[in-house]
């Protein structure tokens, strides 16, 4: 069991069999079942799977951010598991002031199109010294001089006079780059980042990429990194999720996920990763069929209709089991097999 362990740091947010629903008036939509994961201080992991398979529905369902027709309907999504401050972020009112601290306070979040998270109306310098001041309020004067040395940090040129300027002002890379500055504005502990490059010139993703890592490494966060990419995987995380269907269907670290691929759908992503651009529910190169509606759900393993090695009368009729928490392992019947 040991050497399947992927770290034994105890994780600062702990999510335990989530499960999501949104109400659509076609019916109910089951968008995540069972998804567990663990962030630990100074880690990434990478999230990864295809266009609509529940990576941002994970991200915001923790975050208690999601579309007002959706609800959690099972699991728990634990801050600081383990000490006296423990806390279910699930039991909190969305609304509520308790999330409202943890959310840009202990948690910060990095969107695909920054201007997610910034205002049109507002200099950059007035967003970063709100969000300083919220948290921790060292007075105007202080909350510009940090505001300007967290410009500095993300790389900004000229941060004394960028500070004055409008986010539509900027470059999509720059945008980017105050984005992250926000997100650190509160010094947390925790970063979730959704696609944060996708919008990106393949030059300043890899430079914003970078610059992502060395602020992770330096200040020891726990990063979540959303990606469709198996590039920015290989380049970023320490231990990856593999998304499919709503469900994490493989779990490793990095290089064991590389090396030896144990979900089918793993294997399909790896073949593909040439492929495999932003394109929404673009069929990979080397397996038929794209990803189901969670409305039209498959009966047994979700990944059967486009597996090639299902077993027919097994993976069409039965759920392979949820890979458990902290281990690298896949839901799946081979690796289930291979294993007994
Ligand atoms: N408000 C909503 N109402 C109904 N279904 C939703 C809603 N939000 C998300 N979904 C569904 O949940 C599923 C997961 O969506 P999600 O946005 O998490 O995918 P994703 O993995 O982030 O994809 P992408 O790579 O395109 O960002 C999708 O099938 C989507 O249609
Ligand atoms: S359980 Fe069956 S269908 Fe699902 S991934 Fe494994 S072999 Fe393929
Ligand atoms: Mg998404």
């Amino acid at each position: 069991m040991a050497d399947t362990m992927v770290e034994t740091t105890r994780p600062i947010v702990s999510v335990r069999d989530l499960a999501v629903e949104f109400r659509q008036h076609t019916g109910i939509v089951r968008a995540l079942e069972a998804v567990s994961l663990d962030l630990h201080p100074g880690r990434v992991l990478g999230v990864v799977g295809e266009s609509g398979c529940g990576k941002s529905v994970t991200a915001r369902a923790m975050l208690r951010i999601l579309d007002r027709n959706g609800s959690i309907t099972a699991g728990r999504v634990t801050l600081d598991p383990g000490t006296a401050a423990e806390q279910d972020l699930t039991a909190l009112e969305p609304e509520g002031a308790q999330i409202r601290s943890v959310r840009g306070g202990r948690i910060g979040l990095i969107f695909q199109e920054p201007m997610a998270a910034l205002s049109m109306q507002y200099t950059v310098g007035n967003q970063l010294m709100e969000a300083i001041r919220v948290h921790r309020d060292p007075g105007k004067a202080k909350a510009r001089e940090r505001a300007i040395s967290l410009l500095n940090e993300v790389g900004i040129p000229r941060p004394e006079t960028r500070i004055d300027a409008y986010p539509f002002q900027l470059s999509g890379g720059l945008r980017q780059r105050v984005g992250i500055a926000l997100a650190l504005a509160a010094e947390p502990d925790v970063l979730i980042a959704d696609e944060p490059t996708t919008a990106l010139d393949v030059t300043t993703q890899a430079q914003i990429l970078a610059l992502l890592r060395r602020l992770q490494r330096d200040k020891q966060i726990a990063l979540m990194l959303i990606t469709h990419d198996m590039g920015v995987i290989a380049q970023m995380a320490d231990d990856v999720a593999v998304m499919y269907l709503g469900r994490i269907v493989e779990f490793a670290p990095v290089r064991e996920l590389f090396k030896h691929p144990q979900h089918p759908y793993t294997r399909a992503l790896l073949r593909s990763v040439p492929n495999l651009d932003a394109t929404p529910r673009q069929r990979l190169a080397t397996i038929g069929g794209a990803v189901p509606q969670p409305g039209s759900r498959p009966v047994g393993c979700p990944f059967h209709p486009r597996c090639p090695e299902a077993i027919p009368g097994r993976c069409d009729t039965m759920v392979p089991a949820p890979v458990p928490p902290g281990a690298a392992g896949a839901s799946c019947f081979l690796v289930e097999d291979a294993a007994a």
